[in-house]
């Protein structure tokens, strides 16, 4: 397990340039995404997402619903602020 870890982790360091802004990520769910619902939907038990892509997906889903016009690299920083805060993928 904690190998996996360590692997999962190797690219970002290595190439930083692609990284995603976790920071940015953390601003942009505070700004626009806490209004609707609070972090407890990201971690109850019977939560919906159940994979990167899935999270991916309703990350979008929930932003276009807003009609909020983010770069996808936004979308990405705001997918792994939650993956790392929340989810754990
Ligand atoms: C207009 C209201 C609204 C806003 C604002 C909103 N969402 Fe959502 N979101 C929802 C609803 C409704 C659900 C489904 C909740 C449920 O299944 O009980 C949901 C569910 C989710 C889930 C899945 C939770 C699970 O069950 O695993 C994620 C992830 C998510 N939203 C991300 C975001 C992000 C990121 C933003 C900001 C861009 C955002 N939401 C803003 C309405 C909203």
């Amino acid at each position: 397990m904690k190998i996996y870890t360590v692997l999962w982790f190797l690219p970002v360091f290595l190439i930083p340039a692609e990284a995603a802004d976790i920071e940015n990520g953390d601003d942009l769910h505070f700004e626009n995404c806490t209004g609707c619902h609070q972090e407890i939907v990201y971690t109850r038990d019977d939560r919906n997402v159940g994979s990167m892509e899935r999270l991916d997906l309703q990350v979008r889903f929930c932003k276009d619903s807003l009609e909020l016009s983010w770069f996808d690299e936004d979308v990405d920083d705001v997918v792994e602020f939650l993956n790392q805060n929340y989810y754990h993928f």
